[in-house]
């Protein structure tokens, strides 16, 4: 059982703000969402927890896939993203967002995203389980900060936009199943506001964090849903996460992400011993979907009693590969590794939330006027894996459709300001270790909770979280516990969906069992009872 919130409050003691339209979060979904509710005119405020570039948009490497080229089409990016979902994509929402996406990336390319072009027209690479070139990637292998840089610099811009950076929110003002607002914390003051608005958007990114080795930034903490769960929201698919296939692992290195598109470009995944696996295990080989190879880098780990594997570029000429991928050059030239000779060493590492709020074709959830998009949302047009470089796709498209679904709410303006009070938490107790909660969290989750799952792995994980039960007895006082008990609430979310799913299909790997099953082509949909 979890409290609907994790602070005491009185809203009538409390500063208030009101603004037609608030959008939680700075990624390519919650600024562009932002972006197209001003363009209708609309007053908004975005809240975000550090600055606005801390998000996984900034650190995307690869791309973002649209049907631009000659000879793609809408139908192939639909097939490609149904085959890497393993059976469980919403067919109308890839629909939608193979359909949608490149009237979307046109717009993000006219408010001034710069894509990579060869002879003006838009270079595309491929990457796994793409059956075309279709990925427009920035400064080679810099995409997410490029769109980041473009969209940050449009919102700010933007008379009708008011950003608040370093503002932590803490929970949704919720009554009788629909949303008034949010309960927002400055990190600075540790100030609590009651901030109204006639619909909130929640584009808080993905949950990475809960894992000791992520591609994800620290603020990624699965705040979005764990807000919405708190406050009666349905959420679903919390058991599919994507591991990506190659991190750098390096002792003492931070995660770095080897993009995808150094695989897409040729380059060979080999075993400490210098044999190329990939080809053993799967007829796409390098190339092959993510779980698989995520799956066959652990089994050479284990087999060559190794902790990492190798990426291999050295085949492929040196000006093509530093060109390509200068980012990826540069971060490894940092530890000596020149990438055009020498074998990059990687490992898995999260990367990825398929599952998340459940919204419809239009980013509503359960609860009336509260929307999610991006990574913290779902409504199955990942289905049970992504496709790469579908992700920030998503964030343009259904933000967009946000916008559209809500004009009549956001034209009323604020529903009323009703009072809210909470005060069954016990005071914050200074003694509690935040921080050491957190790391067992994430060395627990990797263990039990992994890319390969078991059930009585799962139920260690499980017991974990019901000792932990009593953290959150007590109010919190700041953004880090705040996180911690987020985290706390999405890593049972996932071991519960986890557990619950007797199958291996996509993300969720168990060992038990390890083929899919026709009777689990359905969802699970967890809500706070
Ligand atoms: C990558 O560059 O490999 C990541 C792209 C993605 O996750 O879609």
């Amino acid at each position: 059982m979890h409290n609907p919130y994790i602070v005491n409050f009185d809203t009538r003691q409390l500063p208030h703000d009101t603004s037609q339209l608030i959008v939680i979060g700075s990624g390519i979904a919650g600024l562009y969402t932002a972006y197209c509710a001003s363009k209708k005119g609309y007053r908004v405020l975005l809240l975000t927890k550090h600055t606005m570039v801390d998000s996984n948009t900034d650190k995307a490497q690869g791309g973002i896939a649209a049907v631009l080229g000659d000879n793609d089409s809408p139908e192939l990016h639909y097939q490609d993203t149904l085959l890497a979902g393993a059976g469980l994509c919403d067919r109308d929402a890839v629909r939608i967002l193979v359909n949608e996406g490149p009237q979307r990336v046109k717009e993000l390319i006219e408010l001034g995203a710069r894509f990579d072009r060869v002879n003006g027209r838009l270079a595309l690479t491929r990457e796994g389980a793409h059956s075309r070139r279709r990925i427009l990637h920035a400064h080679g292998d810099a995409t997410g900060a490029e769109i980041q840089r473009a969209l940050t610099h449009v919102v700010r811009n933007d008379p009708h936009i008011t950003v608040l950076e370093n503002h932590t929110a803490v929970d949704l003002l919720v009554r009788e199943n629909t949303c008034y607002g949010v309960l927002g914390m400055s990190n600075e003051s540790k100030q609590l506001v009651a901030f109204y608005g006639a619909a909130v958007v929640l584009a808080t990114g993905g949950l990475g964090q809960i894992y000791k080795h992520s591609t994800n930034p620290a603020v990624a903490t699965g705040d979005g849903i764990a807000l919405a769960y708190r406050a009666g929201a349905e959420v679903m698919d919390m058991e599919f996460i994507q591991f990506h296939p190659t991190v750098l692992s390096l002792p003492g290195a931070p995660p770095f992400l080897i993009s995808e598109a150094v695989r897409g470009e040729g380059a060979y995944l080999r075993n400490r011993y210098g044999d190329r696996f990939m080809p053993r295990y799967h007829s796409l080989g390098e190339l092959a979907p993510r779980d698989v190879v995520v799956r066959a880098i652990l089994s050479e780990m284990a087999s060559t009693a190794s902790e990492k594997v190798f990426l291999d570029l050295s085949h492929l000429p040196s000006d093509l590969v530093r060109e390509r991928f200068p980012n990826i050059s540069r971060t490894c030239a940092g530890y000596g590794l020149d990438i055009t000779r020498d074998p990059i060493p990687v490992a898995p590492a999260a990367h990825y939330m398929m599952g998340g709020i459940k919204t419809n074709y239009y980013g509503q959830t359960s609860v009336c006027r509260l929307y999610a998009c991006g990574e913290t949302a779902c409504l199955g047009v990942h289905g049970a894996n992504r496709l790469a470089s579908n992700s920030l796709l998503d964030g343009l498209v259904f933000g967009y459709r946000i916008v559209q679904c809500c004009r009549k709410e956001l034209a009323e303006g604020a529903h009323g300001r009703p009072e809210f009070v909470f005060d069954r938490l016990q005071p914050p107790d200074s003694t509690i270790n935040y921080q050491q909660i957190r790391q067992e969290l994430q060395t627990l989750m990797g263990q039990y909770v992994g890319p390969v799952r078991t059930e009585s792995g799962l139920q260690k994980a499980l017991d974990h979280f019901k000792q932990m039960d009593y953290v959150g007895r007590y109010a919190i006082d700041e953004e880090q516990a705040a996180e911690v008990l987020n985290m706390l609430l999405v890593g049972q979310l996932v071991a519960q969906a986890a557990l619950l799913r007797t199958e291996s299909r996509g993300g969720h790997y168990r060992q038990d069992y390890p083929q899919p099953q026709d009777i689990w082509r359905k969802h699970i949909i967890l809500r706070r009872c």
